[in-house]
């Protein structure tokens, strides 16, 4: 089939690969001129285990482009995908522009018959939206369907993710039309619901904010353990092991970041009050969620007995493992608040130093977490990176001023951590007992 993305982020740049990878020919649009010369030159936007790989090969076996010219790229394409950002406003509403303007362009440049696909997250009714839009727009009398077809894939995770999804969601008009989007994904052979076009975009807001109740759910729960002086990692497990429940997304930490819950749950809150529907559950996650820093942050102050004057190492900047992205990372939050209190940051992270340099110019950065670790008074554990799992941690003792560690990821065992000497203090894990 002939297809084109519009817009080459983190979904968009996946989904056409993957695509193209499958046997379609691909051409991915966007308007930064840079972004898609750096790509043709093999040179990724954004870090993602497997994508650069995949993408060189399919451009080599001229199955997928670049381009900025849109109106180009949807003349030869019959399915249109739309994965441009949705940015939120400061009232959680989620910024719709991008879409329009290139439901705008779509209408401009259609030459006959196109099935347009949101694929960005995008609030329920913006299928409406880019119908009517294009409707506005076009010059002749060609025929279109918009269908919803919403992304599940998790950064650093996205190609397989993309390629071996749980389930393919298809919101479409008619029958017809979803016949053809099952025609592309027949080659992923996974579970595929066909529904109409608003119950697909409610499906992606609803899955989003039910992996983000799970989230806040065990963090409130490890309030508690930390009260009692139970350990929320045995809770977390205990109740995970209830088929109805599932273990997947129970780990008590610092709180959901990163580019799409936080975002995703303040606009479904926002949408449910445009209908009139107060959804205070939701509110609630938020709350907990926004809780998360602060509470560590003065666990952090409360042990040490003020922060102000010393030296702490971060481990960790990205907002979660695997990726160099720090959009909502709970590093910049954390890092922040100490700052303000006075102490100095030494940091370090595999791949997300980069980024964390234009927000926060004034910390050191670190070659290593044993740099990162040299005369600290503290380590805090902020990224779940594999490595810092298995750090040589008689090293990290020895070059620390003092060995007290605080793991906002639990990726340590209390017992064994005290047994070498450290004071360690995790996430729900009785400290307060
Ligand atoms: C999330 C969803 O998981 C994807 O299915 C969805 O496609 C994507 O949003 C999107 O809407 O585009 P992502 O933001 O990449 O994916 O990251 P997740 O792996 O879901 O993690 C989100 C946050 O929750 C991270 O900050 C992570 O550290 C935190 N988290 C996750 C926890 O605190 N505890 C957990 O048990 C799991």
């Amino acid at each position: 089939m002939n297809i084109c993305v519009i817009g080459t982020g983190y979904v968009g740049l996946v989904t056409g690969t993957v695509f193209s990878d499958l046997g379609n020919d691909v051409i991915c649009v966007d308007n930064v001129k840079e972004k898609i010369d750096s790509i043709c030159r093999g040179v990724m936007p954004i870090y993602e285990p497997g994508l650069e790989e995949m993408v060189n090969r399919n451009i080599k076996e001229e199955r997928l482009s670049f381009t900025t010219d849109l109106a180009e790229a949807v003349k030869k394409s019959e399915i249109i995908f739309i994965c441009v950002g949705t940015p939120p406003k400061d009232d959680g509403e989620t910024d719709l522009s991008y879409v329009e303007s290139a439901a705008k362009e779509i209408a401009l440049a259609m030459n006959g018959y196109k099935i347009i696909v949101n694929k960005s997250t995008v609030p329920v009714g913006t299928g409406d939206l880019v119908s009517k839009v294009i409707n506005q727009y076009k010059k002749n009398d060609a025929d279109f369907d918009v269908v919803s077809n919403p992304e599940f894939l998790r950064e650093g995770a996205a190609i397989r993710d993309a390629l071996s999804p749980d389930r393919i969601i298809i919101g479409a008009p008619t029958k017809q039309v979803a016949v053809k989007l099952l025609e592309l994904y027949a080659m992923i052979g996974k579970p595929m619901i066909i529904t109409d076009v608003y119950s697909a975009e409610i499906i992606k807001y609803a899955s989003n904010a039910f992996l983000a109740t799970k989230i806040s759910f065990i963090n409130a729960i490890s309030n508690i353990c930390e009260l009692v002086g139970a350990n929320v990692n045995d809770v977390s497990k205990g109740i995970g092991l209830d088929a109805r429940i599932g273990s997947q997304f129970l780990e008590a930490g610092l709180g959901f970041g990163g580019s799409c819950f936080p975002k995703d749950i303040k606009s479904l809150v926002h949408t449910s009050g445009k209908f009139g529907y107060d959804f205070d559950l939701l509110q609630a996650v938020l709350k907990i969620n926004e809780d998360r820093v602060p509470h560590f942050v003065s666990l952090i102050d409360e042990k040490m007995k003020g922060v102000k004057g010393k030296v702490i190492g971060v481990l960790g900047l990205a907002f979660k493992a695997d990726t160099d992205d720090i959009r909502e990372a709970k590093s910049i939050e954390i890092i922040s608040a100490l700052l303000e209190k006075g102490a100095k940051i030494k940091a370090y992270d595999p791949v997300a130093m980069e980024n964390t340099k234009k927000v926060l110019p004034d910390i050191t950065y670190c070659k290593s977490s044993y740099e990162a670790a040299e005369g600290v008074d503290a380590l805090v554990v902020v990224t779940e990176w594999r490595e810092f799992k298995l750090l040589n941690m008689e090293k990290i003792k020895e070059s620390m001023k003092q060995p007290i560690i605080f793991d906002g990821r639990n990726i340590y065992d209390p017992v064994r951590k005290k047994k070498m000497g450290f004071e360690y203090y995790g996430i729900g894990r009785g400290y307060k007992g």
